[in-house]
């Protein structure tokens, strides 16, 4: 596996979500690691509308301590696509079964455009970028200032599939489908850059091998010190709620059990394909992983294939590469990792109000 050339000092982060069950779960990881400071988490439509992502964001971060990280406001609609949303994946607030305690703050005044523009100027090379969802947001800020990408650290995505099958059309993934022209504009603006400045891109054929299984579950509970065991069967009764003594692994049992319950019913098993904190893992730089440079581009007439990322592997467009596009990683070192550090966040976290 080749080591990702990534800082292992603090990674200094601005974080893209549409959290969504596995944002939230990428941001429970970050915010478990030390070698992580997060700069803004800045929210945009995707699985469920803004309004919810951005509530949900700002519970997440104020269950665990954290609402001194800014939380800004982004699209609350496509580029040109009509919004599309995914209730059915994550639940009809975003986080499966889990009823996350309301944040008591609001979200920052400006917008999460305004924020990506104005946090790469102030720290300028020292940023990097984590998209885990739809790139409006990435998109509209590109636009308000071009020179945006030049002044970013690294910019990782967890989106597109490419010798892999879509999870949202036959061709394509959710994030790109949901606003492919922001995809496709965000690809292009970050066509040019050095090479130690090429978009990582976490695509299908990888986190869909990131597969978190109630025996990881258990691990964290186990990890946390929270009692009863935590035992997810796919034989319990849909939509059981846990009795975690410990609210963090009680909110994401009631999470993951909606999303294990929905890639059952898409006969995948009772398990939970969970991308965005793989990619977190990669911008931390924590993980192994392999890659390899391709030129991305993305549909956007096609009448069966809009939205589908493609990948000329073979310089066939005679255009630079614009992306390493990850290629490989071990799953099960990747789980070994996420559960102790989220575990032991878990153990240790005193929340203000719980009988933690
Ligand atoms: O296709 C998977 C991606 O779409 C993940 O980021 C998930 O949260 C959704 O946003
Ligand atoms: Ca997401």
């Amino acid at each position: 596996m080749g080591s990702p050339d990534l800082p292992n000092t603090p990674a200094r982060l601005v974080v893209d979500v549409d959290t969504g069950i596995d944002d939230a779960l990428a941001l429970l990881y970050l915010l478990a690691s030390p070698d992580a400071d997060i700069a803004a988490v800045l929210c945009t439509a995707g699985n469920v509308p803004v309004d919810q992502v951005t509530a949900n964001t700002l519970a997440v971060l104020e269950m665990c301590g954290r609402s001194d990280i800014e939380v800004a406001v982004g699209a609350q609609v496509p580029l040109v696509a009509p919004l599309m949303t995914t209730e059915d994946t994550h639940g009809p607030l975003g986080v499966g079964y889990a009823e996350l305690p309301p944040a008591s703050r609001a979200p920052s005044a400006r917008s999460a455009a305004e924020a990506w523009v104005e946090l790469t100027r102030t720290h300028p090379g020292e940023l990097t970028g984590l998209v885990t969802g739809p790139m409006t947001n990435l998109a509209l800020a590109i636009r308000m200032d071009p020179d945006l990408p030049r002044r970013l650290r690294r910019l990782v995505i967890m989106g597109g599939c490419f010798n892999h099958p879509g999870n949202t059309t036959p061709t394509s993934e959710w994030n790109v489908a949901v606003d492919p022209e922001a995809a496709r504009e965000v690809f292009d603006a970050f066509s040019g850059l050095p090479d130690s400045q090429r978009p990582i891109v976490c695509p299908l054929d990888v986190t869909e091998t990131i597969e978190m299984h109630a025996v990881h579950v258990a691990r964290i509970a186990e990890a946390a010190e929270s009692l009863p065991a935590e035992v997810l069967s796919p034989d319990d009764p849909r939509g059981l709620r846990s009795r975690a003594s410990n609210m963090v692994v009680r909110h994401l049992s009631d999470s993951l059990r909606f999303y294990m319950e929905f890639h059952r019913d898409q006969n995948l098993g009772f398990l939970a394909h969970v991308h965005d904190p793989f990619a977190a893992a990669v911008a931390l730089g924590t993980i192994q992983y392999t890659t390899k440079p391709a030129t991305v581009d993305v549909e956007l007439e096609g009448r069966l294939t809009r939205g589908t990322t493609i990948a000329d592997w073979a310089g066939m467009w005679g255009r630079e590469p614009n992306a390493d596009i990850v290629t490989g990683t071990r799953p099960e070192a990747f789980f070994e990792h996420f559960v102790a550090r989220v575990g032991a966040f878990a153990r240790n976290l005193k929340l203000p109000f719980s009988n933690n």
